[in-house]
């Protein structure tokens, strides 16, 4: 339901409630591999966390602020792909993901990467995209790399991660052409 078809094994749907005990068990399974990278697991510890995270990023939807999918892979949540923020008024959309470790290392999340932003550009009228990765999250910095973004510059000690801060490298990429409205 509310989904897009990104190839045959692969589809991205709106996030909903209804995801969060599946999209919880696929989180608590890769909790110390994602803890390295989010800050958020922490806060994470039971399926009503991610259920109210869901319905806080529906609100943010229903007003055109963010958009958050789940990605499926044959059937199966695998992880999840957002404008975690989207400026309007400057039609930007910031763009995070994360995938479990089951589904690393087959290009699922650049293929995906590159369909979001189609939507943003067609559905939100999105000029401009953007990705910030830890400095040393090579994995993520090679996502925007693969995709032609340009690496825009670093910001400093910008997010503390487990205790740790992180410097950020910004990746932008701009639309060919800006949208009429
Ligand atoms: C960031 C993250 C989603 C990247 O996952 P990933 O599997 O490397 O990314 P992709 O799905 O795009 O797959 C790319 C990998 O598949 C390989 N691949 C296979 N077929 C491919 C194809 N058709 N196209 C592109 N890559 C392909 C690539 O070579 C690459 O593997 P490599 O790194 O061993 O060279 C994952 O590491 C993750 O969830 N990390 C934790 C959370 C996180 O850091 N989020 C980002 C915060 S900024």
């Amino acid at each position: 339901m509310f989904s897009r078809a990104i190839n045959n094994s692969t589809k991205i749907a709106l996030s909903i409630p209804q995801f969060a005990n599946e999209l919880f068990a696929l989180t608590d399974q890769n909790r110390s591999m994602l803890r390295q990278w989010l800050p958020w697991l922490d806060n994470t510890l039971e399926p009503k966390d991610t259920r109210n995270f869901i319905s806080q990023q529906l609100a943010q939807f229903a007003q055109s602020k963010a958009l958050h999918t789940t990605l499926f892979h044959h059937g199966n949540i695998a992880g999840v792909l957002a404008f975690n923020s989207i400026d309007s008024s400057n039609k930007t959309g910031h763009i995070g993901y994360w995938l479990g470790a089951d589904f690393h290392g087959k290009g699922i999340m650049t293929e995906c990467v590159k369909d979001l932003m189609e939507i943003g550009e067609k559905y939100f009228s999105l000029q401009r995209f953007e990705i910030r990765c830890a400095v040393e999250n090579t994995k993520s910095r090679a996502i925007p790399e693969r995709l032609g973004f340009k690496e825009e510059g670093t910001l400093r000690r910008v997010e503390k991660v487990n205790e740790l801060w992180y410097d950020h490298v910004v990746y932008g990429k701009l639309t060919n052409k800006l949208a009429p409205h």
